[in-house]
């Protein structure tokens, strides 16, 4: 069964007082909360992970995830973290072909395919992004856009594999531009991964996949777009930055 998870990527922001202060009014806030089984991730900036991993401590609902890692085990990449790295600190997720990741620095689907097999052999879980930029949709290219993200992002793994995979569906058009997908765009995208997943591997893994969306959700629109059939949560860049804000967004998902 798939499970509910909002995700917080914080992107380049919030120096450590910063960064541990917020992990601490996250947890504060989410104790107020029902209990429900919605995953709640967060992803500090890679000098942030150690002491916000430290400050998070012994709340076992909030997760940590690595914005990036390097493919390689180790070795002579000067700047680079390594997955056993994140890994040693307490991370537990990655996210992996952030569209920012692709436009800035160059990440391509066979690099990514990489990464994603190193994060899985280190135990990590995946949380792994593609999109397509305004253009694509423009000329009606999405579907392929993305089908090919996946493909060459990730149909070398094995349907085991798949239970250490979430999806993040990112239109580059709608992230950080506080324009969203329509609920009705994002689920006619999500519908159709799960059919690409089905017809690779079969129905059972489609559908155990959470499939979050990411671009411009805010506590205002959140819950149409996550009352979507095929949408298990959010991956959240701006409004993870305040807790009353995130965890608006968690509670938009019971
Ligand atoms: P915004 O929520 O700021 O649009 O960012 C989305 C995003 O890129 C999450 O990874």
């Amino acid at each position: 069964m798939r499970t509910k998870i909002v995700a917080g990527n914080w992107k380049m922001n919030l120096d450590v007082d910063a960064s541990k202060q917020l992990a601490k009014d996250i947890s504060v806030d989410i104790q107020n909360l029902e209990t429900n089984n919605t995953r709640i991730i967060i992803a500090p900036t890679a000098t942030n992970l150690y002491p916000v991993s430290h400050q998070v401590g012994m709340d076992t609902r909030i997760e940590l995830a690595a914005q990036n890692m390097h493919q390689a085990k180790n070795g002579a990449f000067t700047g680079e973290i390594s997955a056993e790295m994140i890994r040693s600190v307490g991370v537990t997720n990655v996210i992996l072909g952030h569209s920012e990741r692709r436009a800035y620095f160059g990440e391509h689907n066979d690099t990514l395919a990489e990464k994603v097999t190193t994060a899985l052999q280190n135990k990590m879980e995946v949380i792994f992004c593609f999109g397509e930029h305004l253009k694509q949709r423009q000329k009606k290219l999405h579907f392929s856009t993305v089908l090919s993200q996946i493909n060459e992002g990730l149909f070398h793994l094995n349907k085991e594999d798949w239970k250490h995979i979430i999806l993040a569906y990112e239109p580059v058009w709608a992230i950080g531009t506080g324009e969203t997908a329509t609920p009705e765009q994002a689920q006619e995208m999500h519908e159709y991964i799960r059919t690409i997943i089905s017809g690779k591997y079969d129905k059972e893994t489609a559908q155990n996949v959470s499939i979050l969306y990411g671009g411009s959700v805010k506590p205002s629109n959140a819950k149409e777009i996550f009352s979507q059939a095929d949408v298990d949560g959010g991956l959240i860049g701006g409004a993870a930055l305040n807790s009353t804000d995130f965890v608006a967004l968690v509670k938009a998902i019971q």
